[in-house]
This record gives C-alpha cells, structure tokens and sequence, in this order.
C-alpha cells in the first residue's frame, strides 16, 4: 500500500498565523503537524508517501521533512497550483500509485491512537473504499455519515442539519478505482472536487466499509482545533498510543 499526505490549501482560517509559512509546518506538540501523518503512515508499514503541497510552500515542506531519511521511509512531492478540492489535490497522486491500493491522509489531522488496525483491515478488503468515523459535538464542520447498523447511507459536507454525530474524519483508504471516481466527478458549489462526492460514489457502488476511530481525533484547521491538537499531541509526548 502507499501513503498519500494531503497538504495543500491557503489555511485561510489561521490567518496571520498562516501569512509566512503552511498550516502544516505549524507545531502540534513539540514537532511540525506533518510529522504525526508521516509517523502514522510508517507506524501502519507505509514506507513509500507523496506529499502534495502548494507552490508556494513547496520549499519550505521540503526542507522540513526532506527524503525521508530520518523517518524511515521514501518521501516523494507534488505541487497542487491550486486549492481545487480534497480530491483534486488526490488527482495529483495517480502517476505515483501504480494500481496499487492507498492510505490517504489530511495533513491536518491528527489521532491519538496508531491507524494501523484500519489499514490492515483495508489490506484484507477484497476492493472498494474505507472510512473512519467519530463522533463529535460539532459534526456540522465536517463530511458527516448517516448510517444504519451495517453501513454508511450516504455522506453530507457540512450539512447545516447533520443526520448523525459521526465525522469522517481525514483518512481514506481507496483501491485503484478512485482515479476513474475522481474524474467523474464535479466542482461542488464552493468550487472544489469534494473528497464526499468521491466516498458518495464508492456508497452508490455498494463498496464503502468503515471503522469507527478509537481515542482522541482532530483536524487543526480553526484556532480551536489547532489548540486541541497541540493538547492530544503534548499529553502524549507526540507518541501514538498503540492499540494493546
Ligand atoms: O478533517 C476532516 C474533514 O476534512 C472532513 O470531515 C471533510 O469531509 C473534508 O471535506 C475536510 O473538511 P475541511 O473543510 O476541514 O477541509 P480543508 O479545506 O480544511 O482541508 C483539509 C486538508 O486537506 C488540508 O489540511 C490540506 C488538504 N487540502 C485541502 C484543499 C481544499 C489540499 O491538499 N488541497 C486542497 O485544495
């Protein structure tokens, strides 16, 4: 499998905090926020990751996290010249993939526990996409899940009524399909190729299963969130606590 690390956008709504450098150089913690994904990903035996980032912090996010040398994996780059959408900033991925099954994660998004039950339980998939779902108090920032007891129904980003308390939260786990998936898809209202029309598509398919995220999870976009993710980050001397 191979890890994606999605870290583009203008992380508007950190401004000034996000003037001079990318959200995801930010700290959680006592590192950069790229660390925990990075972490994440060779935790779960990912050693082979694309991190897709904007121009204008390209160098920045290179000289931070380099070849990968020093976490113990390969890291690769791709430049995303605008912010087009979760799942435009995926398009980018496909020369990398090579047909082989992916771990996606939003490179503002940060969990206590280790993700490496999810992608095992995706490695034993025969095809189709994987979700996590948490629940929370604010589901209305996020893609939110309605569900029954055996599956998601249908996914809505940020919905002003959610149907549920339970977030998708930032990690996506797709076989070779998404590429094909991504291309039919279209720009929601906000302008953007939604990574929920993606997961939507792989529901319609009858081929989306997900798990529930055990612990602490955030995303780090809103000063709120960037606090919570510095608290789960420090309370754990930036380790990711195993699952015993
Ligand atoms: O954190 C989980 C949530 O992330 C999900 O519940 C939502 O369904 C999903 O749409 C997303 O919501 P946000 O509005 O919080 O996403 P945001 O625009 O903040 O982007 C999250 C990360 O995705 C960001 O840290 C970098 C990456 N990204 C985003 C955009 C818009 C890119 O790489 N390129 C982009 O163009």
């Amino acid at each position: 499998m191979k890890g994606i690390i999605l870290a583009g956008g203008l992380g508007t709504r950190l401004h000034p905090l996000t003037k001079a450098t990318n959200k995801h150089l930010l700290p959680v913690g006592a590192e950069p926020m790229l660390y925990h994904p990075i972490r994440q990903l060779t935790g779960a035996g990912i050693r082979s990751i694309l991190v897709v980032t904007s121009t204008l912090h390209m160098g920045d996010v290179v000289r931070c996290l380099g070849s990968g040398e020093e976490f113990g994996c390969h890291l690769s780059y791709k430049v995303q010249e605008k912010a087009g959408g979760i799942a435009h900033a995926l398009a980018l991925a496909e020369d990398f993939v090579l047909g082989e099954k992916i771990c996606v994660i939003l490179g503002d998004n940060v969990f206590e526990y280790s993700i490496a039950p999810y992608v095992d339980a995706f490695e034993k998939q025969e095809k189709g996409a994987r979700v996590l779902l948490k629940e929370v108090g604010d589901p209305e920032r996020f893609g939110v899940a309605a569900l029954d007891e055996h599956q998601v129904l249908e996914i809505q980003e940020k919905p002003s009524n959610p149907k549920s308390s339970y977030a998708v939260v930032g990690l996506y786990l797709y076989d070779d399909q998404v590429f094909d998936v991504i291309r039919r898809i279209q720009p929601s209202l906000r302008g953007e190729l939604e990574i929920t029309a993606v997961n939507n598509a792989y529901i319609r398919k009858k081929q989306l299963q997900y798990d529930i995220c055990r612990g602490r999870w955030t995303d780090a976009g809103t000063f709120e969130s960037l606090f919570e993710a510095n608290q789960i980050m420090l309370s754990n001397h930036n380790n990711i606590l195993p699952h015993s």
